[in-house]
């Protein structure tokens, strides 16, 4: 799976999201997150990220490694929904990022 990570936060550009064939970023209030199960690894949003915050999974870098856990456990409540586009926003996040201070700007 491809993950998202820190530079997502507060920016929420969701460029990401018109790449994705397979409909499987989903996104929460602060940041959107990949669904582990249902991502291809196409790789098509990592390079439209204007901020680069995506990443395959073994390639994240080690700073932002609780984001690798924070994706999967978004899903932990909402399971494998199959498409991003019929849920919408969902006002949460996991709560690493939900802990996370204010980015400024
Ligand atoms: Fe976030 Fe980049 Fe997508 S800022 S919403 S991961 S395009
Ligand atoms: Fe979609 Fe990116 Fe995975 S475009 S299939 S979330 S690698």
């Amino acid at each position: 799976t491809y993950i998202i990570a820190e530079p997502c936060v507060d920016v929420l550009d969701k460029a990401c999201i018109e790449e994705c064939p397979v409909d499987c970023i989903y996104e929460g209030n602060r940041m959107l997150y990949i669904h582990p199960d249902e991502c291809v690894d196409c790789g098509a949003c990592e390079p439209v990220c204007p901020v680069e915050a995506i990443f395959y999974e073994d390639d994240v870098p080690e700073q932002w490694r609780d984001y690798t856990t924070a994706n999967y456990e978004f899903f932990n409540e909402l399971g494998s929904p199959g498409g991003a586009s019929k849920i919408g926003k969902i006002t949460a996040d996991a709560p690493f990022v939900a802990a996370q201070p204010a980015k400024e700007g």
